[in-house]
């Protein structure tokens, strides 16, 4: 299943900048985010990566910059953004806790029922009951990410390795055509980095989406990212291809501050 027949976005950042008081969480920050690209966002803690997610999802409001969306003008509002073919994973999980894997995922495929070309149709259905197409994309999710054997699991139930998986599952429900991936390899093991790295190489082709993946595993970043953006302290401090970015020394240097979570 792919989101849809149309191309993923091309959205590009143009000299953000944001403070939340005396912190400038992101000063003069640019990138492009190509058609059906996948570009990392990389950086110690505390470096600007999730603020940089917030402004796409339009839940900052830089002081300065610009954002494109195809080209045109792009201040989304948070309620728009499922309409907007925009969906993101959180960092920590945000799973509902209290629902099972399916419903989880049905959240997202529900909502972009509402919002969908068909959504007028999707209303007439509701007032009827759970419309049979949202709950069979939600299943035909579970299936394709091989999460199945968990639909009726509830979130404390499942593996470590699982969770992800699941909360990706949710997002690509909502059929996005950019998608904003936070730490989604945090405490995984390398096997289960291996894992999700091919599941999300395969995204672009396989669903039409761009994706950006902010990720402190750079093993993950450097294996399916075409550009890598190093953020520290808010600012750029270098970018490029990951085999550009390999020999960086100060790539090497914004890790040196003992960020343990870094593995290269
Ligand atoms: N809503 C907010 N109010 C005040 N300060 C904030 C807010 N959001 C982020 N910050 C600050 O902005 C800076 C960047 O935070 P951000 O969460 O974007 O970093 P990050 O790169 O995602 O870090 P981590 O790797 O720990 O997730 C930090 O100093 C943080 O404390
Ligand atoms: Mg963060």
């Amino acid at each position: 299943m792919r989101c849809g027949d149309t191309a993923g976005v091309t959205l590009q950042l143009s000299g953000i900048t944001v403070r939340f008081g005396a912190v400038v969480a992101l000063e003069d920050v640019s990138l492009t985010v190509p058609d059906r690209g996948i570009v990392g966002i990389i950086g110690p803690n505390g470096a600007g990566k999730t603020t940089v997610f917030n402004v796409i999802c339009g839940l900052v409001t830089p002081q300065s910059g610009t954002m494109t969306r195809d080209g045109q003008p792009f201040r989304p509002k948070p309620h728009e953004l499922v309409r907007l073919g925009i969906a993101r994973t959180l960092q920590h999980g945000g799973l509902f806790e209290s629902m099972t894997v399916l419903d989880n995922v049905l959240t997202g495929a529900r909502d972009q029922a509402r919002t969908g070309i068909g959504s007028a149709l999707a209303r007439l259905r509701r007032a009827a009951g759970e419309s049979p197409e949202v709950r069979e994309r939600a299943r035909a999710m579970l299936s394709d990410l091989g999460l199945t054997a968990y639909a009726d699991h509830r979130p404390s139930e499942l593996p470590q390795a699982v969770r992800p998986k699941v909360a990706l599952a949710r997002a690509l429900a909502a059929q996005p055509r950019l998608l904003l991936l936070d730490e989604p390899a945090a405490g995984l093991s390398a096997e289960q980095v291996d894992e999700l790295a091919r599941l999300i190489a395969s995204l672009p082709r396989r669903r039409g989406c761009s994706v950006v993946l902010v990720d402190h595993r750079l093993d993950l970043v450097m294996r399916v990212c075409q550009e890598v953006v190093v953020l520290d302290a808010g600012r750029v401090v270098t970018r490029g291809t990951p085999d550009q970015l390999r020999d960086d020394p100060i790539l090497a240097a914004v890790y040196t501050g003992g960020d343990d979570d870094a593995s290269a």
